[in-house]
């Protein structure tokens, strides 16, 4: 897929899932809640020892999700993501040998910028979309208005210390595409299998629709 592609896909929806998973046994009901709830796209981080085996599983098991790597740090997991059929995967930033391997790699790439520099230069490597990290932290909703005039062509998915709250704030702007966060599967639901809860979650979530492209 292109790196249009990706902006399309991603895009398309309001919340992506930002999971840590510890087994594939808690993976597969906790996929199935949230694209039963209307959020079918998900990231699942490389912080766990199972990542790789629940990006498969979910991939196989799991009708309409759409399963992404996050914490891709490097080109070796670039490839180990593609072995097991992410459809894209995600960085915290970007360093040029991360950059260089995603040009070849059949996954793509949405790379982490946080400062204005960063963005520059995602743009002259082509990124046109990128991840805004840690969104919350690094200056927020005020922080990514303030890029839009100078950097009108970029366009983010902002992730970090996000909630229900402030994802309806952060889709209100022109450059924000879709938001980030692991809010609609929290640990303790997650712990107690509360499917129903999470589901929930996701259904609040996903309605929360992008409310401006154009202001
Ligand atoms: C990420 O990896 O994008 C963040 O850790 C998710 O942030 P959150 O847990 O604060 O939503």
């Amino acid at each position: 897929m292109s790196k249009d592609g990706l902006e399309d896909l991603l895009a398309g929806t309001a919340v992506v899932p930002v999971l840590v998973i510890d087994s594939v046994a808690t993976a597969i009901p906790l996929a199935r809640a949230l694209v039963a709830g209307g959020l079918p796209i998900l990231e699942i981080t490389l912080r766990t020892k199972a990542a790789l085996e629940v990006i498969r599983a979910i991939g196989v098991e799991v009708d309409g999700a759409v399963v992404g790597a996050g914490t891709v740090l490097a080109p070796g997991q670039l490839e180990q993501v593609a072995k097991v059929g992410a459809r894209f995967a995600v960085s915290p930033g970007a360093t040029e040998v991360l950059l260089e391997a995603a040009r070849d790699s059949p996954v793509p790439l949405l790379p982490g910028a946080a400062t204005a520099s960063e963005v520059m230069h995602l743009l002259e490597r082509g990124h046109r979309f990128m991840k805004f990290f840690p969104a919350e932290p690094g200056g927020g909703v005020a922080y990514l208005q303030a890029l839009a005039p100078p950097l009108p062509e970029a366009r983010f998915c902002p992730t970090g210390g996000i909630d229900a709250e402030r994802a309806r704030t952060y889709l209100t702007l022109s450059n924000v595409g879709c938001v980030g966060g692991s809010w609609v599967a929290p640990g303790d639901a997650v712990r107690t299998g509360d499917w129903a809860r999470i589901r929930a979650l996701a259904t609040e979530a996903a309605a929360l629709r992008k409310t401006s492209a154009t202001s």
